[in-house]
């Protein structure tokens, strides 16, 4: 089963790819977070080029993702990327955000679809490399999936991703599966399937329903436990060896592109990080007020020295 990182904006950026390969071993695939695309004719964003820099991404196999309903832009922004050697594109039809909802972005797109039909058609024709979509299922109700869904089935992208949720869920709830099982069934090209997979049961559960499943997209499951992908693979979990070495490789390589904010950034990852411990709660006190870098490192100590490794690191929301 291809198994791959999820695109998470502030999460799971370049640094992140790269670090966690070189401790963890590389998932099968990595999406960008999303990037907005330039105008025609201008080239990426100072922030967006280190994301797509394909020294910074060597040995990865990255799908850059882009937001947008902008299709002229779009085209665009994939013939620079075609340029540096990507081989797919991804566009973001799941962003639940209300800033990007408002504009007719993200999930907010899927509120236009005879607009979004025409961008598809558009881009699928224009674009270098195939277009994949990662997609909710709406954005209130369940019920508006069939619709989308007969719409994507009209163009040929390259794999629908699908996290069964809709817009005003954000993350919260369950996701559907059963309409990840309807996509599977209906589409006429390669689907996979993204939401809460966060342990070995998770993937089990989700094969014996859909024994077709063949992508796998993990994200807060790997933020929580780096090593997911390999125990799904039959490995061991982490060590807090691995676990250490993986935390200050990535704290020294935020300082390097950030300077002090990289305690910041560090901070926003052990939201989901504190999950490797048993207790969450007292991992999430230990970093709460810590400013300075001087004072994060010790935090940090502090915790890996004292903290209980859970027996299975798992995302709870
Ligand atoms: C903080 C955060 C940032 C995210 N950024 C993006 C993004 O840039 N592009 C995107 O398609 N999805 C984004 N997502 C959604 C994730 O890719 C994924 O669909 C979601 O976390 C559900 O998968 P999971 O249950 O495996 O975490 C984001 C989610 C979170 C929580």
């Amino acid at each position: 089963m291809l198994l791959s990182l999820a695109p998470m904006e502030g999460l799971t950026g370049h640094v992140f790819r790269r670090v966690h390969a070189a401790c963890f071993g590389a998932l099968d695939r990595c999406y960008t977070p999303f990037l907005a695309p330039p105008h025609v004719g201008s080239n990426f964003g100072k922030r967006a080029l280190c994301e797509v820099d394909p020294e910074g991404n060597r040995g990865l196999n990255v799908v850059p993702q882009l937001l947008t309903k902008n299709a002229d832009e779009f085209v665009w922004a994939a013939k620079l990327l075609a340029e540096m050697g990507y081989r797919e594109v991804n566009l973001n039809l799941g962003c639940p955000s209300g800033t990007v909802v408002a504009k007719g972005r993200g999930s907010g797109f899927l509120r236009n679809l005879d607009e979004l039909d025409a961008f598809l058609e558009k881009v699928c024709a224009a674009s270098p490399i195939p277009v994949s979509v990662k997609t909710r299922i709406g954005l209130q109700s369940d019920e508006e999936y069939d619709e989308i869904l007969a719409m994507y089935c009209r163009h040929p992208l390259a794999e629908l991703i699908v996290h069964p949720r809709v817009q005003k869920d954000f993350y919260r709830g369950v996701p559907r599966q059963d309409q990840y099982g309807k996509t599977l069934r209906a589409a006429p090209f390669p689907v996979a399937y993204n939401g809460d997979v966060f342990g070995c049961n998770d993937v089990g559960a989700l094969s014996a329903a859909y024994p077709e499943t063949r992508h796998v997209m993990l994200g807060r499951g790997v933020l929580a436990n780096p090593a997911l992908a390999r125990l799904l693979r039959g490995g061991s979990a982490a060590t807090r060896d691995e676990l250490v070495r993986f935390h200050d490789r990535l704290f020294e390589a935020y300082l390097a592109e950030m300077g002090g904010n990289a305690v910041f950034r560090m901070k926003e990852y052990w939201f989901y990080l504190k999950f490797a411990f048993t207790d969450p709660l007292w991992v999430q006190r230990a970093v709460r007020k810590v400013r300075t870098v001087e004072d994060y490192r010790a935090a940090a100590r502090k915790i890996f020295s004292g903290g209980e490794l859970a027996k299975e690191a798992r995302f709870s929301g």
